[in-house]
C-alpha cells in the first residue's frame, strides 16, 4: 500500500512542538499570528489554523481574545492509560481526535467552503424572528426569569412539551422524568457517565457520530464496532454474539436518522434491538437527535417505544430541528433516572429558565409542527439534489446512501480513493469535508465521505462539489 504523505498542518504542528520541548519556544512567548506564518512559510491559512487548533486541543497553546497564540506552561504529564485499554485503541482514537479538530477548525473558518458542517447556516432553516419574539415576550412577562436562579427539573412547560412530542415517535414519557441538558451531548454524556465505570467496554455503531469516540477515550471506556449496514442498521447478530460472550456495559446507536448515514432501522429491527438489551440487561443510549427530521409522517418509532423495562436511555436536543443557539436537550434515562438527574446537577445544575420558557412556548404554539414539515420537505430536496450532485461529480462506482430524513448523505468512493488524502487535498483548495476515518474508533472508513446537504447550492459550493469529484478521480489515476 501507497504511504500516506504527512498533512501539512501536522508537519507544522509537529515542529512547532518540538520547538515547544527543546526550549526554542519557552512557555508564555507568543507564536507569530496566523496570518505571518502563513506568510512566512507558504502555507495556507487553513493549514497554520488546523496546527495551532491541534496545539490548543493538546493543552500546549493557549488563544488569548485578541493577543493571539501562546504557549502554555508545561503540566504534570498525563496518567498512566486504563489498565486494559487494546494496546492499538489510543492510537487510533487520538488520530481520531487530531482529525476531528482540525475538521472543526476548517468548518470555522469563514474562507473555507463548508461541505460538512451538520446543521443549516442559513438562518431561514430556523424561526429564529419567532423565537426572538417569544423570549422578548417571556422576558416582559417575567423579568425573572433573568434574574432567579435556574435550578432543576426546570420549566415544566417545556418538559410536558417534551413528553408530547415524543409520543409522535411512541414514547411515552411523563414530565417528571425528563431531564433538561445542554444539548444532546450532554444527554449522551450523562448517560454514559450514569451507567458505566472507567475500564469498561461499550458498543457502538460503526459508522457513528464521531464525537463518541473522544468522549468514550475521556471516560476510560474500550469501544467495540458493531457493523452498521446503511438499510438495516446495526447488526443485531453481531450484537447478540457479542452480549452472549462478554459484558458490555452500554451500547449507543442512532436508530432512526442516523448520523453519517441519514438511514433509519427497520421498526421490526428495533423491536428486537428493545427486547435485547431488556434480556441482556445492557443499556441502550438511543440518540434520538434526528428522529423528528425523517421525512415520511406518520413518524416510525423509536427505540424506547418498544422498551419493556427501562434498559433504553432516550437522548435528544433541538439542535437540529428548531433552534441550534439553545443548546436545548433532554435525557429520559428509564431506570437510570435517579442517578443521571444526580449527575446532571453537578455537571451543569440547570438550563437557563429563559430559553427553556421559550421554546416550551414555541412547542406549545403548534408553530413547531408547520416548521418541521417545511423543514423536512427542503431538507429531502437538498438530499435528493445533493445525490445528484455527487452521482454527476463523483467517479464512476461511486455510491451513496438514500437517507430516509435529515440532510446527511454518505458516500462512498470507488477502490483506490482514500478520504483522508482527499480531505487534506480539499483542504488545500479552501473546501471541508468529513472524512469517514472519523466516525469509528478504528479509523476505518478510509473510502467514505460524509457530506452535508444543508448548506445552501452556491456556485462555489458546485464548484467545490465538481473539484471533490475531480481530486478523487485523480486518486484513481484518471
Ligand atoms: C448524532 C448526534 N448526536 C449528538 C450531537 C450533539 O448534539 P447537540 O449539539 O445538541 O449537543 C450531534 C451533533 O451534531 C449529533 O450529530
Amino acid at each position: 500500500m501507497q504511504s500516506t504523505p504527512t498533512p501539512l498542518y501536522q508537519s507544522l504542528a509537529d515542529e512547532l512542538r518540538s520547538a515547544m520541548n527543546d526550549g526554542r519556544l519557552p512557555p508564555g512567548s507568543r507564536l507569530p499570528s496566523v496570518r505571518e506564518t502563513a506568510r512566512s512559510r507558504g502555507l495556507s491559512i487553513n493549514t497554520v489554523i488546523a496546527a495551532y487548533r491541534q496545539l490548543e486541543a493538546r493543552g500546549l497553546l493557549e488563544a488569548r481574545p485578541q493577543s493571539g497564540h501562546f504557549v502554555r506552561s508545561r503540566l504534570p504529564s498525563p496518567p498512566q492509560r486504563m489498565p486494559g485499554r487494546s494496546a492499538h485503541a489510543a492510537p487510533a482514537e487520538t488520530a481520531v481526535l487530531d482529525r476531528i479538530t482540525t475538521v472543526i477548525a476548517a468548518q470555522a473558518d469563514p474562507e473555507t467552503i463548508d461541505l460538512s458542517l451538520a446543521c443549516p447556516r442559513d438562518s431561514d432553516a430556523y424561526p429564529g424572528r419567532a423565537l426572538a419574539r417569544l423570549i422578548a415576550d417571556c422576558v416582559r412577562r417575567r423579568p425573572a426569569l433573568l434574574t432567579d436562579y435556574s435550578l432543576p427539573p426546570g420549566p415544566l412547560r417545556l418538559r410536558r412539551e417534551i413528553c408530547r412530542h415524543a409520543r409522535d415517535l411512541g414514547m411515552d414519557l411523563v414530565p417528571e422524568d425528563v431531564i433538561l441538558t445542554n444539548g444532546c451531548m450532554e444527554a449522551l454524556q450523562l448517560a454514559l457517565r450514569g451507567v458505566t465505570r472507567p475500564g469498561d467496554t461499550i458498543a457502538l455503531e460503526s459508522p457513528t457520530y464521531f464525537n463518541l469516540i473522544p468522549l468514550a477515550n475521556q471516560l476510560g471506556l474500550k469501544t467495540i464496532e458493531l457493523p452498521t449496514h446503511p438499510g438495516r442498521g446495526l447488526s443485531l447478530d453481531a450484537l447478540e454474539l457479542l452480549m452472549s460472550e462478554q459484558r458490555v456495559q452500554a451500547v449507543i446507536a442512532m436508530p432512526n436518522v442516523h448520523n453519517p448515514l441519514g438511514t433509519s432501522m427497520p421498526v421490526a429491527a428495533k423491536e428486537r434491538l428493545a427486547a435485547l438489551v431488556n434480556e441482556y440487561r445492557v443499556p441502550l443510549i438511543e440518540d434520538a437527535l434526528y428522529a423528528e427530521l425523517q421525512y415520511a409522517t406518520p413518524l416510525q418509532p423509536a427505540v424506547k417505544a418498544f422498551d419493556r423495562d427501562g434498559w433504553v436511555i432516550a437522548c435528544a436536543s433541538y439542535t437540529k430541528t428548531l433552534a441550534p443557539g439553545f443548546r436545548l436537550g433532554w435525557i429520559e434515562a428509564g431506570r437510570f433516572q435517579q442517578r443521571i438527574a444526580e449527575l446532571k446537577f453537578c455537571s451543569s445544575v440547570a438550563q437557563p429558565a429563559l430559553l427553556g420558557e421559550a421554546l416550551g412556548a414555541f412547542l406549545e404554539s403548534g408553530g413547531y409542527a408547520q416548521h418541521l414539515r417545511r423543514l423536512r420537505r427542503s431538507n429531502a430536496a437538498d438530499v435528493d439534489r445533493l445525490r445528484g450532485l455527487v452521482d454527476q461529480a463523483f467517479p464512476a462506482g461511486t455510491l451513496a446512501t438514500e437517507p430516509t430524513g435529515g440532510f446527511l448523505v454518505w458516500v462512498e468512493l470507488p477502490e483506490g480513493c482514500d478520504t483522508n488524502r482527499l480531505f487534506d487535498a480539499a483542504l488545500r483548495r479552501g473546501i471541508s469535508i468529513t472524512p469517514g476515518s472519523l466516525f469509528a474508533p478504528s479509523g476505518r472508513h478510509t473510502r467514505h465521505l460524509r457530506l452535508s446537504a444543508c448548506h445552501a447550492f452556491s456556485e462555489r459550493h458546485l464548484h467545490a462539489l465538481f473539484t471533490l469529484g475531480e481530486l478523487a478521480r485523480q486518486q484513481l489515476g484518471g
